[in-house]
């Protein structure tokens, strides 16, 4: 294995991708690195990260943010509880830890929205201790270089990959637990067809020597979405919209398009905004969440007064200052076409 772990090793000081936050390991820089590298792939994380750190450069200032200015950086990347939890981590340093970034991986656990991967790849990558960082990456490698058969979404399997992957930490572990992701991530590809012939395990990988690369790990079929249908109304006034705040978890204290659950029809639409002054079909959409499939029609209309339960702004007001959900983002397009 030892010589597994060195070429490994090799393969990534010669390889590894010049990404803005590997300069340095300052831990508030690798802490919103992986927090948005959790659910999102590293090309769309990059520009984010980098507008983030530049609006919130420590740890004291994004304790102070407001949850709008907070969420507008967030605007597209999903999964928003993420944002809302660096906050309330941020807050939690200020006064927990006296505003530094805690150097021990129970106390980096402890933090809102740190997990046992986040808190492994701050540990090792930050303080160098020897923690490992467990992702579906990682998973998938080691999976593939044993040719093992295993389902990577059962907590048992990856606990007892976790432990065989503690055995062989070498005494860099921030850089092993990056090599074996970055491994995944370009070589070791999940889909279609991993990048074999590039790869230092060519010779000695064991799925790949089985010819069992493509069926390794098991593929697991997921279960159905919740499907759901809104209603949503996009209210003119003026040259302004009529937007709403969200109370629901899901997007919480994201701004939406008012809506109603269901599709409402042409008349019900009329009868709800009786003092419009004209009413037109617009677009539909449909969004995919991990959990969730929302379909959405919409209704143009253009009203005399302005109603008081709504906050009214501009196209360009929205588009500067209030975070709007990738779900409604067509919907805004289309308005800016009105
Ligand atoms: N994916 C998530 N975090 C990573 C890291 N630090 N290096 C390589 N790939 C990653």
């Amino acid at each position: 294995m030892k010589r597994y772990v060195e070429l490994l090793l090799n393969w990534f000081y010669e390889n590894k991708r010049d990404l803005p936050w590997r300069k340095a390991t300052n831990p508030y820089h690798v802490w919103i690195s992986e927090v948005m590298l959790q659910q999102t792939r590293i090309d769309k994380v990059i520009s984010y990260y980098e507008k983030f750190i530049e609006k919130i450069p420590d740890i004291k200032s994004l304790s102070e943010i407001s949850d709008d200015k907070l969420l507008k950086l967030w605007e597209g990347l999903g999964y928003y509880s993420r944002a809302r939890n660096l906050k309330k981590a941020a807050i939690k340093i200020m006064n927990d830890f006296h505003g530094e970034f805690p150097n021990n991986y129970a106390d980096i656990l402890s933090l809102p929205g740190v997990g046992e991967y986040t808190a492994g790849a701050i540990a090792s990558v930050c303080f160098q201790l020897p923690e490992v960082a467990i992702d579906g990456n990682t998973m998938r490698v080691y999976c593939r270089l044993c040719d093992l058969d295993l389902d990577i979404s059962n907590l048992q399997v990856k606990k007892a990959i976790a432990n065989k992957i503690r055995n062989i930490l070498p005494e860099n572990p921030g850089d092993f637990n990056q090599a074996i992701m970055e491994l995944g991530e370009t070589i070791c590809l999940p889909n279609g067809h991993p990048k074999c012939l590039e790869c230092p395990f060519c010779y000695s990988c064991s799925a790949h020597l089985n010819q069992r690369e493509t069926l390794i790990p098991r593929k697991i079929i997921s279960s159905q979405k919740l499907e759901e249908e809104y209603t949503l109304f996009l209210i003119k006034y003026k040259n302004k919209y009529a937007l709403h705040k969200r109370k629901t978890d899901l997007l919480k204290n994201m701004w939406e398009f008012p809506n109603e659950p269901g599709f409402l029809t042409y008349d019900e639409i009329k009868e709800k905004f009786k003092n419009s002054t004209f009413i037109k079909i617009g677009i539909t959409n449909t969004h995919l969440f991990s959990h969730k499939k929302w379909f959405m029609n919409s209704y143009f209309i253009e009203v005399q007064d302005q109603m008081n339960e709504y906050v009214w702004a501009t196209i360009e007001e929205i588009e500067s200052n209030y975070a709007i959900p990738t779900a409604f983002m067509p919907f805004l397009a289309y308005i800016k076409t009105k």
